[in-house]
């Protein structure tokens, strides 16, 4: 294994090192299972995960995105604190470890980190993968169910990664609950839909209402400006298909196109971005259209009345001259304007 290779890279090698032990039609058929278990109705009242060959296929078909997301997340958390860095690090419902591997690879010194989850299996997996990465050999890897009843240790960093989707109203309510009691940090995120989107509004608001303030995505922290069911704010990461995935889901694209909402929010002083991308740029001739998230505007001395939150069409041009450029570069989930 090396050990300078980007952590991205490193758990690619890994997954693919313990996929070389899983015939590829077995692993297929767990991937299959899996996929068929997460369609059911959701939450349960064990864990989904319920052995080896159910966490391996979760790492070799999941992982990789969920990591993805993550990092995405994690990173634009960084880029609002850049002068933060995480001592301790709890990942609740962690599974097979993707945040803790996000963590590492945004803030890349070893800090005491932990793994709570009610699956064995993904946890005694997540451990195995995790051996090939020096900053998360000493991990914690501990079982633990969400509910009522789930406390922690007082950490900088927790996040909750794919995992509200799985738990009944009161549970998703106590995570949050648990999160914002012993973290300075907290960033959640969630598949990319819309009812993933209003579990991140509905942690985002209990977040803010314990004291937190949102570092990301938002570029403020009064209330989303999106009118529930019209539209959902979410972002896409790019990840590499691996063998597997091309197995299962067919097909030969070298990629797929990861989505997810999130938000990071923080008890500390954060710089959230000016404005925010929330759609992929559409470049026209001498033209881009950017969509975006922007703060409330306070009125002016000039007579400008001000303006509240509010998603908002811009269209930079040539005229922009440098911010022109910028613009045709600006991607989807970028911050905007970019510091220049
Ligand atoms: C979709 S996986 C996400 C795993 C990981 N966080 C990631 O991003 O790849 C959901 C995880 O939540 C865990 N989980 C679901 N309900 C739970 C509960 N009530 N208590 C503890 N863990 C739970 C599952 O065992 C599983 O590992």
């Amino acid at each position: 294994m090396n050990e300078h290779a980007p952590p991205s890279e490193t758990l690619r090698t890994a997954l693919t090192a313990l996929l070389d032990g899983l015939p590829p039609k077995q692993a297929a058929g767990a991937v299959e299972r899996l996929i068929e278990n997460y369609r059911g109705t959701t939450p349960t009242h064990t864990p989904i995960l319920r052995n080896h060959a159910d966490a391996t296929a979760y790492a070799a078909y999941r992982m990789p995105a969920t990591f993805e997301a993550v990092h995405t997340a994690l990173t634009a958390f960084a880029d609002a604190a850049p002068d933060w860095t995480p001592a301790g690090h709890t990942d609740i419902g962690g599974g097979t470890g993707a945040a803790t591997w996000a963590a590492a690879a945004t803030w890349p010194a070893p800090r005491p980190t932990t793994v709570l989850d009610w699956s064995d299996a993904a946890l005694a997996l997540g451990r195995e993968i995790a051996a090939a990465h020096p900053a998360l050999r000493a991990a914690h890897w501990q079982r633990a169910r969400i509910g009522t009843a789930l406390t922690l240790d007082p950490t900088d960093l927790v996040t909750v990664s794919y995992v509200l989707g799985e738990l009944t109203a009161a549970d998703r309510t106590a995570v949050v609950d648990a999160a914002a009691a012993a973290a300075q940090a907290v960033v959640i995120v969630e598949p990319g839909t819309p009812d993933g989107y209003a579990r991140v509004i509905e942690a985002r608001d209990r977040l803010i209402q314990a004291g937190f303030r949102v570092a990301a995505p938002c570029p403020h922290s009064a209330a989303c400006p999106i009118v529930p069911g019209t539209d959902w704010c979410h972002f896409s990461a790019r990840v590499s298909r691996s063998s597997l995935h091309r197995q299962v889901k067919g097909g030969s694209l070298a990629y797929e196109d990861e989505k997810f909402s999130y938000v990071a929010a923080a008890r500390f002083p954060a710089t959230p971005a000016a404005a925010r991308v929330v759609r992929r740029p559409q470049i026209r001739k001498g033209q881009v259209l950017l969509d975006l998230c922007e703060p409330a505007q306070a009125p002016d001395e000039s007579g400008s009345p001000g303006e509240p939150e509010q998603l908002r069409r811009r269209t930079v041009t040539k005229r922009h001259g440098d911010l022109y450029k910028a613009a045709r570069d600006a991607d989807w989930g970028d911050p905007w304007p970019p510091q220049i």
